[in-house]
């Protein structure tokens, strides 16, 4: 399995910040941010990689991670998105690069508490279709949130809502996906959303609808990285806690 990065993006949430550097460079208590996604792959085997960029600072990714292998990255790559087309458009260009492979797409502003390894392992084996990982949040509407067949938590998804004004449940989709090589079909039959961007939300009802979607929730904490409160919830989280420790297990499978 091999992994990708999204990086892209304007950052319009943190700006200033982001008026003179990408988001995904931004610190995050001791390191940039995008190292966590990277170490994240890392940790779970997964140490091919490619990251899809963007915009003017571009170029920066190259001078901080060369070639990867500071972090482990057995082989890195980098694909640049031309405009802001969102997270499915930035997907596509990985298509050369997954090359028939299944893929782990991890969103550079995401940081979890815990190791991959396992969801990993159980997707390997997963024989089509795609997984994606769930976190209980206090703020559900910030994300794409999952309905409960019955509500009931413990029971199958029925539908992903992104960003609903009036969340299904308290269960956010975490930016960490797992596809196999069909996705880069789905992606090409994707319409822009009212936000004018292809959303990955789309691409995981498009799983569902298939019934080809799994899910797991993660342990251990999670967080995004993309608004002030968040960028300083992860230092926090980080400086207290470490990012990507050894074995967290993951629960419920569906
Ligand atoms: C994106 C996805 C959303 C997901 C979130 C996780 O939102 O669209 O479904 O829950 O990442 O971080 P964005 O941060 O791009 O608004």
């Amino acid at each position: 399995m091999k992994g990708v990065i999204l990086a892209g993006g304007l950052g319009t949430r943190l700006r200033p910040l982001t008026l003179v550097t990408n988001k995904h460079l931004l610190p995050v208590f001791d390191r940039p941010m995008v190292h966590y996604p990277i170490e994240c792959l890392v940790r779970a085997g997964i140490n091919e990689i490619l990251i899809v960029t963007g915009g003017e600072h571009a170029g920066d990714f190259l001078k901080l991670l060369k070639n990867g292998k500071d972090l482990g990255v057995r082989h890195l790559e980098y694909a640049y998105q031309e405009g802001e087309g969102g997270i499915a458009d930035a997907l596509k260009l990985a298509e050369d690069f997954a090359d028939g492979a299944k893929v782990c797409v991890v969103l550079g502003d995401n940081i979890i508490q815990g190791n991959l390894r396992r969801a990993a392992g159980d997707f390997f084996t997963q024989p089509s279709g795609a997984k994606i990982l769930l976190k209980e949040v206090p703020d559900p509407e910030r994300f794409g949130v999952v309905r409960f067949e019955g509500d009931d938590p413990g029971g199958r998804v029925t539908e992903i809502i992104e960003k609903p004004t009036d969340p299904p449940s308290r269960y956010a989709v975490t930016g960490i996906y797992f596809y196999d090589n069909d996705v880069f079909d789905i992606c090409q039959t994707l319409k822009p959303s009212g936000r004018g961007e292809l959303e990955i939300t789309d691409v995981n009802n498009a799983y569902l609808q298939r019934g080809d979607l799994t899910h797991e929730v993660l342990d251990g904490w999670w967080t995004d990285a993309g608004t002030f409160e968040s960028l300083l919830r992860a230092a926090n989280l980080v400086a207290d806690g470490g990012a990507n420790l050894a074995e967290v297990p993951v629960v419920a499978n569906a």
